[in-house]
């Protein structure tokens, strides 16, 4: 199998570490030492996971982390007082609650009572709002984990039609917004699908870039993307497999059929997902130096 149009996700990520492990040490020069504060509410095994990443992350960047675990069944208030003790402490520059919470507890109200200087997410809405404005106190992770690789393999976006499969606030919507931008590297013209689309096919096969971020397991087939597409999936679904762990992950993509045919693609796992994770090290560092009145490196 001829794998030469395989974006590795690994080694873009490890570029975008290697970038901030310089910013790190010349904040730590300067007294400042970069602190992330991750707090995961009970025990999905997927959260478990991302979140055990991130703090290895952190550790071999020099970042201070520490994970906070709540009980699944933690009321909101519960997690607002710890917010609000996280927001008033100097030495934690970056607060992530990794979502989704359980039922009880109302993500959006929880996300609008993080300090948005804190906010490493881009998810408040006065982060959102700068960041449609254009003019973004730090970028969405993922979707600028999707413009790095592009940039890295040199995929020019200016004037490209990227269409979105998807339409989540924590991809979709700010993927979109970061692309459109007046940038250099956006400048797209975009169009973003989702689930009540109509012929999804007949769009998604225009896309120059195709995104796919639907969350559902091999969703987007060879027959619904033109040949000279460069496909990014943003997905990993669990799925049943006859293995030691009782599950593989797959993306939203069906890379076995897709990849042969396509000009480029990112695999799942290694592509997307390790993006995600530098540029959340990338945001940690940013919102450090801000605090502290210095100019950031990576926005
Ligand atoms: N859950 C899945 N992805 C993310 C993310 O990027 N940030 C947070 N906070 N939670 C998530």
């Amino acid at each position: 199998m001829n794998e030469d149009n395989i974006l590795n996700g690994k080694k873009v990520a490890q570029s975008v570490k290697d970038r901030v492990k310089i910013q790190v040490d010349k904040l730590k020069e300067k007294g400042v030492n970069p602190q992330l504060t991750v707090v995961l509410v009970g025990k999905d095994p997927a959260s478990q996971v991302y979140v055990r990443m991130k703090g290895k992350a952190c550790e071999k960047l020099g970042i201070l982390s520490n994970t906070i675990l709540l009980d699944k069944n933690a009321s909101e208030d519960e997690l607002l007082s710890l917010i609000h003790k996280l927001n008033n402490d100097v030495n934690v520059h970056g607060i992530l609650v990794q979502l989704p919470l359980p039922k009880q507890i109302n993500d959006q109200k929880v996300i609008e009572y993080i300090n948005p200087q804190k906010d490493v997410d881009c998810f408040h809405p006065h982060n959102v709002g700068l960041l449609v404005n254009g003019s973004p106190y730090v970028l969405p992770c993922t979707p600028a984990g999707v413009v790095e690789i592009l940039k890295y393999y040199k995929i020019d976006t200016e004037g490209k039609h990227v269409v979105i499969v998807g339409r989540s606030n924590i991809v979709g919507k700010p993927a979109a917004n970061l692309l459109m931008q007046k940038n250099r590297f956006a400048n797209a013209t975009v169009t973003v699908a989702h689930s009540r689309t109509k012929d999804l096919p007949s769009i998604t096969k225009q896309a120059d870039i195709l995104i796919a971020a639907i969350g559902m397991p091999q969703f987007i087939k060879k027959d619904m993307v033109k040949a000279d597409c460069t496909v990014i999936d943003v997905g990993t679904n669990r799925i049943d497999a006859d293995n030691e762990k009782g599950y593989r992950l797959v993306g939203d993509v069906d890379f076995d059929n897709v990849q042969p045919f396509v000009e480029k693609i990112t695999p799942v796992p290694g592509g997307v997902g390790p993006m995600t994770i530098a540029m959340l090290m990338q945001n940690t560092v940013t919102v450090a130096a801000r605090q502290n009145g210095l100019e950031p490196e990576g926005v």
